[in-house]
Parts: C-alpha cells; structure tokens; sequence
C-alpha cells in the first residue's frame, strides 16, 4: 500500500505544478495570479474539492504524446463561497497556454453538467490562448459542446464568466453567452479576430489593448459589465454579484441581516434640482432610499444614460434600472435600452424584484439612431419588461415622456405598484414641443409668437406636466412625498412577495434582435 500510496501523491504533486516552474514565473511576472491560485482566493478555505486533476490529453500529432501535463491546462470542481455551493473551471496558462483540447473541453462540460444538475452557479476564470491548435477539429467541437452547455443553463443557474488573460476567437462565445462578464484592466482581453487579422483586412492598425481590453469592453462594445483594476479585485467582484442572486431559478436570493430603522428620508424633498431641465445624479437618490452602501452597479461606464445594478432594500436583494438625467438627460436609446433589457430579464430569470426609477425625456431623435435599429432595439427594454413575472415596482422622479413612458415599467405593461413625485411630469411630450405643435395656429396668428407660444406651454404644461392626470386614471397608484419613498416600496415589496404570474404556454418567445 505504502508504494500505492507514494504513486498517488507523485501524481497529485505533478498535477500541482501546472506547466512547471518556469511558465509560473512568467505568468507571476505579468502581474497575473495561477490558476488555482485563483480559485484559492475565490473560494471558502479548504472547501475545494478538485475533479479531474489527472486527466491528460489523447492527442498524438505533432509530438504531442511526449508532452502531457495531468489536468490538461484546467482546474475544475467545486467548492463553496461564503458558504453557498459553486462549480468552478479555472484554465491554467502555464499548460499549452490554457488552450482547449478535447479532454480539456470534457473537463469543463463535466462541471457545467453537475451545476445545472444540482442547481448552483458556475464560475469560469478564463485564461487561454483558444483552440489546442495541434488537435484541430476536436478542440472546436470541445468549444460548441460548453456552448451548448451555457445555453441549456442559460436562466437555470447563474453563470458569470472572469476574463483573466487571453480569449480569442471562438472563445469569446462561452462569456457572452453567460449572465455577467467581468475583464481585468491590462492583463485580459478579448476579440474575434486580434491585432494582426485586424490590420491585413481592414488595415486598421491598433493594439490589443486599445480592440479589446477591458476599458474597450466596459465603455465602448458593453461587452464586459466590470472591468477591474486587478485579479483580486474582480475575484472579490463575483463574491459580491454571488450574494445578490439565489442558487437556480426556483430559489430566491438570500436575505442580508436587516434591522428596522428610520425609513423616512426628509432629504430626498429638496433632491431635485428646482429646474426641470436641469440634470442630476439618479445614483444620489438611489442610495438614499436603498440599504446603506448596497448598490452593486452593473455595466456602470456603458450607456450612462440608464444605470442598472444590484441592491437591498430592508435586507432583499432587488434588481435596480434607472434613468440617468446626469448623462443624455436619461435619454433612451439603442445602447442604453438592450443593456437594462438584458439586466431585466437576468433578473426575472433568478426571482429578483425589480425597482424601476423614471426620468425619461423620450427616446433619442437622430439618423444613427433610426439606422442602427432604435426601433428593433427600445422594443427589447419593452419586451423585457413585458414578460417579466417578478414583483415590479416604478418611482417616477419627474419626466415619463412619450413612448418611454409606457416602456419604463409602466402599469399597462405589467408593473404592480407605480408610485410618482409630485414632481412627476407624464405627458406625450415636453410642453414646449406639444405647444408648438397643437397650438401652431394660435401661435402664428398671434401678434407676439413668442408670448403665446410661452402661454400656451404654460396651459400645456399646467394640463399635463404634472402626475395628478395619471393618478386619477389610476396608472399611477399613489403619488407620494420623496420622503417617503424608502417606507413605500418597502411596504410594496412585502406586499408583493408571494406574487405569482404564469404567462400564456409557450415554447419560448421571441424577443427583437
Ligand atoms: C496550443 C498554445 C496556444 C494554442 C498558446 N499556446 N496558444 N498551444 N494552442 N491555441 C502555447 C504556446 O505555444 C506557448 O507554449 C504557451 O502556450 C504560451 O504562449 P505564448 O505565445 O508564449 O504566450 P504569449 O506571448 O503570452 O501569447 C499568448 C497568445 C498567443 C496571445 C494567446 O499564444 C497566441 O496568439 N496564441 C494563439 C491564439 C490563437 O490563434 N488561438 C486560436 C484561436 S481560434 P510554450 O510551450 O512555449 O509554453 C479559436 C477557434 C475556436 O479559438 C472556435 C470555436 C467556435
């Protein structure tokens, strides 16, 4: 036995070593952690339990039978974070460069089959330099059966992917297909075709950094929603996303620790700016009214004008959209209505309520608009909302203007509580316009056009610029004081906690793409 026994640990101790001490060094010198380093600071201590650790590739080509590193360029299993269970697959550099075999690939599918099974969310931390380029087909078939697997769990579990280093071409499609995305500043990246490809066909010629690094990713394409300053930051990122979501989609998120405090807010009555079209900050008012310091900001530097994230509010997980007057005065467009559209269905996915905060002037007028789809694109925010069952909830602020009015969250689309400040202003459109328009007669008879295009805002905006016409139809179910924002909604989500809707039977919808 004594002999047996050496032999396993032999074989343990190997898997330990990665790609050896050399490539270890290296990828230290880049500033970026090991693969189970990683897992070491994301999961609980002591509660991974490693599956596959002597799994080694079956290739033959290319002298590749010589050269076999036990795990195969992955470290995957499970484990727990602040005690909940987690599936993890953490892609080791120091190994073919991280690459996808086959067995690399059966690794990876093996744990995304054992979360799905058993209901718990899968981690990803990717580093690689893409397909095992010395096993050819098999390695692309390795990559469609993961995406596959992301699909099937696609709303069942959580799945949230760590861009650690490289991931190019095909891999890309793994992470875009999970629910969030997060990308270290100067150390990751991400592209369908890199630099080179990049400058032979468009001669185009730009850095790997500059076409798909973190900052790119998280401003300019909104395919990250969180580029992190380093490692550990992004690891401790996934352990806060992880604490505001539940296990599967027939779980609920857990409850933080809540004691009864004073909920009346007297500072959110003077939080406005005394000028409607002056802009501020809907972050300000949102953290005046959830938990202390509970906002979890998702896709924070993409399309500013809507801001979307996490909170609690009397201890509940909640799942926040917001128009921003701050930036575009909160105007929608294409950006800002598929990034909250895809945040609303994640949520309604995992059972997470929704809070809806409106100040909205319209949709944003414009041929780039028009051209690149605002009308294929706002009608997603719109669907989204449509569909979704979980409790929700809308404050608005001041404008619900035009066709926003009825896509953020409005009682006609399935909202269940609709609260609005006095200073709420629900009309087809800003008084000025409407004047204009309606009132064109009346303004180019007049002696002094601009007196009595200015009387007649006055008589529009005093007729709708107001919530008062919306409350006696009953679309708006109480206009409150802002004080008593934090008091209301929590009354409304304890009130809709056991809401059920079953939408009518079907196969699965078909949102616009
Ligand atoms: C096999 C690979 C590899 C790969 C890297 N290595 N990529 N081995 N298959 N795809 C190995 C290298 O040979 C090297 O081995 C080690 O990993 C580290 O690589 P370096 O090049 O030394 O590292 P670095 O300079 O940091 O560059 C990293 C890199 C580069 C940018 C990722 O290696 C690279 O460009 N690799 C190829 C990327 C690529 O084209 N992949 C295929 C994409 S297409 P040693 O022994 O020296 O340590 C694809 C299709 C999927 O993925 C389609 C699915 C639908």
């Amino acid at each position: 036995m004594d002999k047996k026994l050496d032999l396993l640990r032999l074989k343990r101790h190997e898997a330990m070593q990665g790609g050896g001490p050399v490539r270890i060094e290296s990828q230290h010198k880049k500033g970026k952690l090991t693969a189970r380093e990683r897992l070491h600071f994301l999961l609980d201590e002591g509660s991974f339990q490693e599956i596959g650790m002597l799994v080694t590739h079956r290739s033959i080509d290319f002298g590749m039978e010589k050269e076999k590193y036990p795990g195969d360029g992955v470290v995957t299993g499970y484990g727990t974070i602040n005690g909940r269970l987690t599936y993890v697959f953490s892609q080791d550099f120091t190994v073919f460069g991280g690459s996808l075999s086959e067995t690399h690939a059966e690794k990876i599918c093996k744990i995304m089959d054992l979360a799905l099974k058993n209901g718990a969310p899968l981690i990803g931390l990717n580093d690689s330099g893409g397909a095992r380029i010395q096993e050819g087909v098999v390695s692309l078939g390795g990559y469609a059966d993961i995406f596959y697997r992301n699909t099937m769990a696609s709303g069942v579990i959580p799945q949230i992917s760590a861009i650690m280093g490289p991931c190019a071409g095909g891999a890309v499609y793994s992470p875009a297909i999970t629910d969030f995305i997060l990308m270290v500043e100067h150390t990751s990246y991400m592209f369908v075709t890199g630099p080179n490809v990049v400058k032979t066909v468009t001669h185009e010629v730009v850095t790997s950094e500059e076409l798909g690094g973190a900052n790119t990713h998280a401003s300019k394409s909104g395919v990250t929603h969180f580029a992190c300053a380093n490692e550990i930051a992004a690891i401790q990122h996934i352990k806060s996303l992880l604490s505001y979501m539940p296990q599967n989609c027939e779980d609920k998120a857990p409850a933080a620790p809540y004691e009864n405090g004073d909920e009346l807010r007297p500072e959110l009555n003077t939080i406005l700016p005394s000028i409607a079209s002056q802009p501020y900050d809907i972050r300000e008012v949102i953290d005046h009214i959830i938990d202390k310091a509970s906002f979890l900001e998702v896709h924070k530097d993409f399309a500013e004008n809507i801001v979307v994230g996490f909170a609690r509010l009397a201890g509940r997980s909640i799942g926040i959209v917001a128009n921003q007057p701050a930036f575009l005065a909160g105007v929608l467009d294409i950006h800002s209505s598929t990034k909250a559209a895809r945040f609303v269905r994640f949520c309604d996915s995992f059972n997470i309520p929704l809070l809806v905060f409106e100040d909205v002037p319209g949709f944003l007028p414009g041929t780039d608009q028009e051209w690149n789809a605002i009308i294929t694109n706002g009608a997603k925010l719109l669907y989204a909302f449509c569909e979704a069952t979980v409790p929700r909830v809308t404050v608005i602020t001041r404008k619900a203007y035009g066709g926003a009015y009825d896509v953020m969250n409005s009682k006609h689309i399935g909202a269940d509580m609709n609260f609005a400040w006095p200073s709420a202003e629900i009309a087809v459109m800003g008084a000025k316009g409407a004047a204009e328009i309606i009132f064109k007669r009346e303004i180019t008879k007049a002696e002094d056009h601009e007196a009595k295009w200015l009387e007649m805002e006055q008589l529009y905006s005093d007729t709708f610029a107001n919530p008062y016409r919306a409350a006696e139809r009953g679309f708006i179910d109480e206009v409150i004081e802002p004080a008593e924002t934090r008091i209301k909604l929590i009354q409304a989500f304890k009130m809709l906690e056991n809401k059920v809707v079953n939408n009518p039977r079907k196969k699965h919808g078909n949102i616009p793409l």
